[in-house]
């Protein structure tokens, strides 16, 4: 079976094609460069992105797996979570493509596809299996899940407050570091110790389960910089950044670990633009190796919001003949654990 996946949740315009459960292209657009100047994405920009970049990334998706759109056996589109806008641009294609073409269409969840990433990685695929944790951390996401099999899922814990990736982000922007703030505080931090201040874990004792905060370390390192008067050129700033993130990802190692020794599951995989820190996965590495739990890192292209993914995850609910009807509508705030649409139903009921 292939499957075109089509992603536009947020600020990337991705598509992949995927094949009898191998991912054979996998092209993604991203919009940094337009949302940098605003220090975050702006929905409205994003939405008009998606409209120019669609049409040219289906293409080269299908072109890179060397196929027409006639070799196609179905259609996967983000439906939820995301950017309304940007959801409809992919919604909209999507429905056009599978109309035109005579093949069924499927919405898929953007973060059930998020989990789908290791089964894509071209060495560890094969490793990969249920159940396992996930740690899914991205700008909008900072969420501990418990993979029963495919399509049950448990949400373990989340953040209170902040996203990983935001604490990351307004960190930067705070100390005059380009958009995005986790690739940027990472560089700086590269020649700092990350030992030199402290900076606080929220949420660490036994009783806080697995919950996330990352507000108050936030506030913390604002009143650091004021109260030492960090300006631009200060010989601390590597330091800072070091030990700023050290408390970020030290948290998440701790609740990810947490998380694997209370289910007793052995399988761990990270997924979310965060995924990419150096220091999150030297970390992780390093005390899941000691316990006897294997990690899994998709490469950065599987790690960050993509096409593939959506293919993957919609090819298996196309193969257990799922099927969306023509009035698949966007739905922003779509949780991962109402997949079915009795459940969603249910849960719009109920909120
Ligand atoms: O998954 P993603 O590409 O997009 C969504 O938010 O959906 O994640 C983007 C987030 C941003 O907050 C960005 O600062 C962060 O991932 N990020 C990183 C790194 N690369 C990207 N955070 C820490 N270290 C990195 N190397
Ligand atoms: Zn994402």
């Amino acid at each position: 079976m292939n499957v075109l996946g089509l992603e536009t949740s947020c600020d990337e315009t991705a598509a992949g094609v995927v094949s009898e459960g191998r991912m054979l292209s996998n092209v993604i657009r991203t919009q940094v460069a337009i949302h940098a100047e605003f220090g975050g994405v702006v929905p409205e920009l994003a939405s008009r992105a998606h409209i120019r970049n669609v049409q040219p990334v289906v293409e080269a998706a299908l072109a890179q797996a060397q196929m027409a759109s006639s070799d196609l056996d179905g259609i996967a589109v983000t439906a939820g979570p995301g950017l309304a806008g940007g959801l409809l641009v992919g919604l909209s294609t999507a429905k056009g493509l599978a109309m035109a073409l005579g093949i069924p269409l499927i919405g898929v969840n953007h973060m059930e596809g998020h989990l789908m990433s290791p089964f894509l990685m071209p060495e560890g695929g094969e490793g990969m299996q249920f159940p396992f944790i996930a740690l899914l951390v991205s700008g909008g996401h900072t969420m501990l899940v418990q993979a029963h099999a495919f399509g049950r899922y448990e949400i373990m814990g989340q953040t209170r407050d902040d996203a990983v990736g935001e604490a990351f982000d307004k960190g930067a922007r705070m100390m005059a570091l380009p958009y995005p703030g986790g690739p940027s505080i990472a560089a700086l931090a590269e020649g700092g110790d990350r030992g030199a201040y402290v900076f606080p874990r929220a949420l660490m004792t036994r009783r806080d389960g697995l919950d996330f905060s990352y507000s108050g370390v936030k506030t913390s390192l604002r009143q650091f910089l004021r109260r030492h008067e960090v300006g631009t050129e200060d010989a601390r700033r590597p330091d800072i950044a070091a030990s700023y993130q050290e408390a970020l990802v030290e948290a998440l190692v701790n609740k990810s670990l947490k998380a694997c020794h209370e289910s007793g599951h052995r399988r761990l995989m990270v997924a979310g633009g965060v995924g990419a820190n150096r220091r999150l996965r030297e970390m992780l590495s390093e005390r899941a190796g000691k316990v006897g739990i294997q990690v899994y890192f998709p490469p950065l292209d599987l790690c960050t919001d993509n096409g593939a993914m959506i293919a993957y995850a919609g090819a298996r609910r196309l193969e257990r003949g799922e099927r969306s009807g023509w009035d698949l509508n966007a739905d922003p705030r779509w949780g991962l654990t109402a997949l079915s649409y009795k459940e969603r139903a249910r849960e719009a009921k109920n909120s």
